[in-house]
């Protein structure tokens, strides 16, 4: 009786294993569920309680041994069963007809042969063994012939099967080999790795530099239990070894047979019948690379019929039979020469990397946003460091991050700027916010950006003054601030290059019409920070006059909805410097000084109205707040978290998981220009 009980929970563990690891394979590798999570926490809680009343029969491929392991001291040595390959490669098409070429003299075979096209991953090659269908040691590539071993680490990764075939009902079909040892590469996709950092940053930890990195940090460390909380995935493209059982003989087919066994096999890869097709296809996916979820430097060409492969041989470590066919560097290493600081129209101040030329993907790349002070800060980048930049699509060039290790010494830690380095006033910086700003509203460098701003259709709306107008006339130093514009004389006009009487004429009329423009409008002009349109609109229902408005206090501005802490501040601060005083008396002066209007105050309408706008990342031109100004100035809401009402998400450098969650519920994602666009 208790030896039949025995033997029926026994029995039933084994059940329990297989049932979950098909159930797990299904979950992490298919994408396609067939059972709840809730039952699958039911069967996992049988095993579990079984494995607790008998620990001596607990499987390798149980999956309660996914992160059981306790740390090691060191990595084992694994001696590989066949030397692990590398790959030559090939910078451009005609780079992969050489190569065509070279094979084919050497075999005329090649002429006819088929080739299989796949993505080169950058991540992390492994080497996984399998004895008797059970995932037993895992190793990493090391020099080729011997790796290290990886073996509790792999085992967290939950799309690497502990057994296979992981269906059951494959087995019937599939054979597999005794010992079959396959190779694929371990990486981080993308979006994981940038809310990976993004929890490291917070946490106050290294961030990584690429997906490369984390992966192989996360797997070359000693204790699994920091891998499993790493979403590292991978992909398998090779049978390095099979004893005791056949396995096809085209790689096309080994792809097959691998993704019967359960491996989570690409789905881009192709087989094609010539080489020209095969390079076609791909320098489409190099123009598409950033629609592959996971970080990829190439693609390998590969001859289909792997024994004519092999019979073509080595070249030291690179097997003739494939090629990888890199994709242009969108990352390259250069020298930080320095550091400059440029001021924007609300006086953000930001830093700009001055780097040591260097060629990315065609275009030669001086400059780099470096984001913020604090970025350079979190990221410890030094003038004269070594700097990892990124050029990839249509983003500025940024500094992702120092090489550390090709430090010298003589680098120079960086501090940012006391004072404004183009009008030597103080710079200040606000709670909340990661930006340094100039406030004086008199510095040359925010002015021709301050008065574009104040003649813009959005603010006084003055037609005919266009910004190369405006850059003339502060070069005649004709302008020194938004008030100098009220008391130009066509005498002075006449004195700038394409003006004659008819156009001087015109500007001093649209300038004499801009003095009945609306107390909103003029207030939005100003260009105080935060306070655009809707922001302006509620200021004027609340106190009426530019008089009241100045001598606003911080506390009376809170009162309003919508005003708070920061733009209260921003405002009090403007009215505050004597600079800006200065202006508004020459306004004043100049009868530019509306009151406010029966019809004003209200809520502006604008292109936006009814629509809400989630920001994410950071905008190449804009500061958050500049953005969200922008918005509700065109009747726009802005609010923080993507939701399906969410209209548009706008996308910046270095999203989070806005995007993501944007992207999964199908929300429009637009780019700075393209929200500018929305309003012409
Ligand atoms: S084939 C004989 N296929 O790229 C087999 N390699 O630069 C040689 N890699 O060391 C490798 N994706 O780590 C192959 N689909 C793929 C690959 C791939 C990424 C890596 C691999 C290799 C390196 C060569």
């Amino acid at each position: 009786m208790f030896y039949n009980h025995r033997m029926d929970a026994k029995t039933r563990y084994a059940e329990l294993v297989r049932e979950l690891n098909y159930h797990f394979n299904r979950y992490h590798v298919l994408d396609a569920p067939v059972i709840s999570d809730a039952e699958y926490d039911k069967l996992y809680i049988e095993l579990k309680r079984i494995e607790a009343e008998h620990p001596d029969w607990i499987a390798t491929d149980s999956p309660s041994q996914r992160a059981g392991a306790r740390p090691a001291d060191r990595f084992d040595k694994v001696r590989h069963p066949a030397p692990i390959l590398s790959l030559a490669n090939a910078f451009g098409a005609d780079d992969a007809r050489a190569w065509f070429e070279r094979v084919r003299k050497l075999d005329d075979r090649v002429e006819k042969a088929k080739f299989i096209v796949e993505p080169k991953i950058d991540g992390l090659s492994v080497i996984l063994h399998y004895r008797d269908g059970v995932f037993v040691q895992g190793a990493t590539r090391g020099d080729g012939e011997v790796g290290e071993d990886i073996t509790s680490n792999l085992r967290t990764v939950k799309t690497i099967p502990l057994r296979i075939p992981v269906s059951s009902d494959q087995s019937s079909v599939i054979k597999v080999p005794n010992h079959l040892v396959v190779r694929g590469e371990a990486f981080i996709p993308i979006n994981d790795f940038e809310e990976l950092n993004k929890k490291l940053e917070e946490a106050g930890e290294k961030t990584y530099m690429n997906p490369r990195n984390s992966a192989a940090g996360s797997l070359r460390q000693l204790d699994p239990k920091l891998t499993a909380s790493r979403p590292i995935t991978l992909l398998v493209y090779q049978i390095v070894h099979a004893e005791g059982g056949q396995v096809p003989t085209l790689q096309s087919e080994i792809l097959q047979y691998l993704r019967a066994l359960g491996f989570p096999v690409t789905d881009v890869a192709k087989r094609f019948d010539d080489i020209e097709s095969a390079i076609a296809y791909t320098e489409r996916w190099d123009k598409k690379r950033d629609d592959l979820p996971y970080e990829a430097d190439g693609m390998v060409i590969k001859i289909d019929d792997l024994n004519l492969a092999a019979e073509l041989g080595f070249v030291g470590k690179d097997p003739r039979g494939a090629i990888a066919f890199k994709f242009p560097a969108r990352e390259v290493t250069t020298t930080l020469l320095g550091i400059d600081v440029e001021v924007g129209r609300t006086g953000v101040l930001t830093p700009k990397a001055v780097l040591d030329a260097v060629e990315i993907n065609g275009v030669i790349v001086k400059n780099a946003t470096l984001h913020n002070f604090d970025y350079i800060a979190e990221k410890d980048i030094r003038v004269g460091d070594r700097v990892l930049v990124k050029r990839a699509g249509e983003v500025i060039p940024y500094v992702i991050g120092p090489v550390v290790d090709a430090r010298t010494g003589k680098e120079k830690s960086y501090q940012p700027p006391s004072a404004c380095p183009a009008c030597g006033q103080p710079v200040e910086h606000f709670e909340g916010e990661v930006a340094w700003y100039c406030v004086n509203a008199a510095c040359p460098a925010q002015l021709v950006r301050n008065v574009e701003h104040f003649v813009s259709r959005g603010a006084m709306d003055i037609v005919g003054l266009g910004i190369k107008i405006v850059e003339q006339l502060i070069e005649a130093g004709l302008v020194n601030d938004v008030a100098d514009l009220f008391t130009l004389t066509k005498e002075q006009l006449l004195t700038l290059e394409g003006f004659a009487d008819k156009k001087a004429e015109n500007l001093l009329g649209s300038l004499e019409q801009a003095k009945r423009q609306s107390l909103n409008r003029l207030i939005a002009a100003l260009g105080i920070r935060g306070v655009g349109e809707v922001s302006a609109a509620d200021l004027v229902s609340h106190f009426g006059s530019l008089d009241a408005l100045s001598t606003a206090s911080a506390n009376d501005l809170q009162q309003i909805e919508g005003i708070g802490p920061n733009i209260a501040e921003g405002i009090v601060d403007w009215f505050g410097r004597p600079a800006n005083q200065k202006v508004l008396k020459k306004l004043k002066t100049a009868g530019v000084w509306p009151m406010m209007q029966k019809a004003e105050g209200r809520r502006q309408e604008g292109v936006f109205s009814g629509l809400t706008f989630v920001i994410t990342g950071t905008l190449p031109n804009w500061s958050r707040e500049e953005a969200k100004a922008f918005i509700e100035s065109n009747g726009g809401k802005v609010t923080d978290s993507v939701s399906k009402k969410t209209s548009y998400l706008v996308l910046g450098e270095n999203p989070g998981s806005k995007f993501e969650k944007a992207r999964s519920l199908g929300v429009k994602v637009i780019d700075e220009a393209e929200l500018h666009r929305l309003t012409m």
